[in-house]
């Protein structure tokens, strides 16, 4: 789908969608276009509850001279936000496509009292509409034209169009790579397993200059990751261990790490998981797809930054040779580690992965992303993602990232009372707390065990955000929740 930004034509025609302010306040298009349909437009509205409230839209059919006419919602004038611009892009991709639109123009009006410049407000409807407009359709292989994307170009028309590309060359990088680790994330598990994600992920990441590094298992053996290599032991696929550097800021700067949790399929292992919904966990390996989708964006615009990222790439399989509960482990960093619940896989993955990425690339700061447990869905559901962490200043500037960019997160607790509940009988640790309480907790505080001296570290729960029903801005399925946070983040933390 292509995005366009042009000045005010003197008149529109065609597929229209304009803004409309609380109580009915038709914007500047709006008027014009009512007043040269006779009324149609307030007429509509009295037919309707539509009220110009926020991210609500009514469409307007069968005047002479245009196509479709939607009338957006923006809510109050000042709060017009970037979230609001990009809900409206998608809100107008959405329809169009519903509608089986090939172009359709959306107007930016100046609105009174708003703080976000029109070029801003444009900029933003063009990213939400890019946003909503993915689609993961390679396997339908009958669908009817009716069901396919028509949308093929959107006009996004503002005083000022040139300031408006200026604006959208910025957050424009990011589509490319929020839509990589979609695909990713959607795969079945009988096409991406660790190697092929390996694979994918050297093939798009060298070509924006990305080093990238592929660790098998015999590496993994050598260097003593015994713990992620007990949790793959059980798969007929290899495990792999994804290394991608990006190391274009000062050279003195030490660099950031992005750790991924990439477990392709988590059956549970010995410890099966229940059938029901099971294929969900095809995209166990979100944490890993936003790692490397974040990695593939720094690159494509040669973020000023060191950056490492690292995923640990696994399938969680019962078999013969599977690890059994009860197993105890030398993990890399020396420390024991009793499997007493072996679908409690990803933190064993992370133990290893996160002190390999501290031992060789000695980071200051480590983030790590992982669909890591059920509880964090329960205790924050679809809407933030539990951020956890030994460091006040990185979760602040985690946390205005995501709030920046609209990818939400909230803070939750650590401490030595937790970190008891995972103390085990025979080794350093066991893998799991005791019962089914603070499930999230005592996963984090399995995984601060790893987390070397002086190293400020934050680990983002993302299960309940990974995967979504569907909003204004992401269609149904996989999220890429994390690709642009990180790189916010970065941004807004490293390279100024
Ligand atoms: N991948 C799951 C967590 C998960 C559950 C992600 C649902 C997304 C949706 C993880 O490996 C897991 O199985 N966690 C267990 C931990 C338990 C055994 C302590 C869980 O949450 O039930
Ligand atoms: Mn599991
Ligand atoms: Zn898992």
């Amino acid at each position: 789908m292509k995005v366009e930004f042009s000045a005010f034509p003197r008149a529109f025609t065609g597929n229209v969608a304009m803004f409309v302010g609380a109580d009915k306040q038709l914007q500047a298009t709006a008027k014009a276009i009512d007043t040269a349909t006779g009324g149609a437009l307030g007429r509509a509205m009295e037919a309707s509850r539509f009220t110009g409230a926020k991210s609500k839209t009514l469409t307007v059919l069968g005047q002479a001279g245009y196509g479709r006419l939607i009338l957006l919602g923006v809510g109050k004038a000042r709060e017009l936000d970037a979230r609001t611009a990009e809900a409206l892009g998608g809100l107008v991709v959405a329809e169009a496509d519903s509608a089986g639109l090939k172009a359709v123009t959306i107007v930016v009006d100046p609105v009174k009292g708003n703080r976000l410049q029109p070029a801003q407000v444009a900029a933003h409807i063009a990213l939400g509409a890019q946003l909503r407009s993915y689609r993961f359709d390679k396997y339908k292989t009958k669908q009817k034209p009716e069901q396919k994307a028509s949308l093929e170009q959107v006009t996004v028309v503002v005083a000022g169009p040139a300031e408006a590309r200026r604006a959208y060359a910025h957050l424009e990088p990011a589509i490319d790579s929020v839509f990589f680790t979609r695909d990713l994330v959607s795969e079945p598990a009988n096409v991406l397993y660790p190697a092929e994600f390996a694979r994918r992920a050297k093939t798009e990441l060298t070509k924006v200059g990305v080093k990238v590094e592929i660790l098998g298992e015999a590496e993994m053996k050598k260097l003593g990751m015994n713990v992620l290599l007990a949790v793959g032991q059980g798969s007929e696929r290899e495990s792999q261990l994804l290394v991608m550097t990006w190391m274009n800021g000062p050279k003195s700067q030490k660099p950031v790490a992005l750790v991924g949790k990439g477990v392709c399929f988590d059956t549970g292992g010995i410890s099966i998981k229940p059938a029901g919904g099971m294929e969900d966990m095809k995209w166990d390996m979100a944490g890993a797809g936003a790692v490397t989708g974040a990695m593939r964006l720094l690159a494509a615009r040669k973020a000023r930054a060191n950056v490492v990222g690292i995923c640990a790439l696994v399938e969680n399989m019962p078999d013969g040779n599977a690890q059994r509960p009860g197993d105890v482990w030398t993990s890399l960093s020396g420390q024991t580690v009793e499997v007493i619940n072996t679908d409690a896989e990803g933190r064993l993955i992370l133990c290893d992965a996160m002190w390999h990425v501290q031992q060789k690339y000695k980071p200051q700061a480590m983030v790590e992303l992982s669909t890591l447990t059920g509880a964090i869905i329960v205790a924050l559901g679809h809407e933030r993602a539990g951020l956890f962490s030994n460091d006040t200043r990185l979760s602040n500037r985690l946390r205005a990232a995501g709030s920046e960019i609209g990818e939400k997160l909230w803070r939750m607790p650590l401490g030595p009372k937790y970190d008891k509940l995972i103390d085990s009988d025979i080794a350093d640790m066991k893998n799991v707390g005791g019962g089914r309480e603070a499930g999230s907790v005592t996963a984090a505080q399995f995984l601060q065990r790893f987390v070397q001296e002086g190293v400020a570290w934050a680990h983002l729960d993302i299960a309940g955000m990974a995967w979504g029903k569907g909003n204004e801005t992401t269609p149904k399925g996989a999220t890429a929740f994390g690709v642009r946070l990180l790189d916010t983040w970065i941004a807004n933390s490293y390279e100024r």
